[in-house]
């Protein structure tokens, strides 16, 4: 059975006194059985990552980083490997980002490369995958998710693509509080889960967490969560406030 997850996308956001103290506050909100049903999942900024995994409790956080190197070591200036990452700790890495494809230039092969490395060190991988507003328009959304998927994480074998989390995320509706309708959620979210059920088994697409992003707030959760290939969510501004991002997990 799929896990549902909830996952927080600090972005380039707190210092690390902040940062240390909102993820001290969530680890004193949640209990364990809380985590037993809802994965949560923090992303801090890499600067963050090694102090934070000593205040937190990995049996009720998971943490993330944000991106990782297309590399595993070398001259590669400014970068981080995913092996830094394992070696302190970090077990997931967000990939794909609308933020990271657009203004970092991620493409399908430097994101191949990435998802590599992760799976080289036994991590797990948020990928994220979605359409720009005009795309949406003109109606090719389903097309956009399909190329971006095939491009990347299809390439996989299924023994691969099991650590493998999606998450959708319409950048229309990433940091400008238009949130994609439940209806529009489930419909992508639907199809995306066949898409994974073509490429390797019913099986696999039963068993994978497909999450939706994009103005997720303890307004909205509920709804957005409620349908039944929404698997959870990858918040962004509102996973910065502990009440907000707790108020999201209890959604389900
Ligand atoms: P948002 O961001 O919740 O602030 O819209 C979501 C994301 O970019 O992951």
């Amino acid at each position: 059975m799929r896990k549902k997850i909830v996952a927080g996308n600090w972005k380039m956001n707190t210092q690390l006194s902040e940062g240390i103290e909102l993820a001290q506050t969530l680890n004193k909100k949640l209990d364990n059985s809380e985590n037993e049903e809802v994965k949560v999942v923090i992303a801090p900024p890499f600067t963050h990552l090694a102090s934070i995994k000593n205040v937190i409790d990995s049996k009720k956080i998971t943490l993330a980083a944000q991106n990782c190197a297309t590399h595993e070591k070398g001259a590669y200036t400014g970068e981080i490997s995913a092996t830094m990452l394992k070696n302190i700790g970090v077990d997931t890495v967000i990939l794909g980002h609308s933020e990271r494809r657009s203004y970092y230039y991620d493409t399908s092969e430097t994101l191949s490369l990435k998802v590599a490395q992760v799976l080289a060190n036994k991590q797990e991988v948020i990928f994220c995958i979605g359409e720009v507003l005009k795309e949406r328009e003109a109606e090719k959304h389903f097309e956009v998710v399909k190329k971006q998927l095939s491009e990347v994480v299809f390439k996989l074998s299924e023994a691969e693509f099991e650590n493998i989390i999606l998450a959708y995320e319409p950048v229309w509706a990433i940091g400008t509080g238009k949130t994609a309708s439940p209806e529009q959620a489930q419909e992508i979210h639907a199809y995306i889960r066949g898409l994974v059920a073509e490429n390797y088994s019913n099986e696999i697409a039963e068993n994978t967490s497909i999450l939706y992003g994009g103005s997720c707030n303890p307004g909205n959760a509920k709804e957005l969560f409620s349908n039944k290939d929404v698997d959870g969510g990858l918040i962004g501004g509102a996973s910065l406030k502990a009440d907000d991002f707790k108020a999201i997990i209890n959604s389900f």
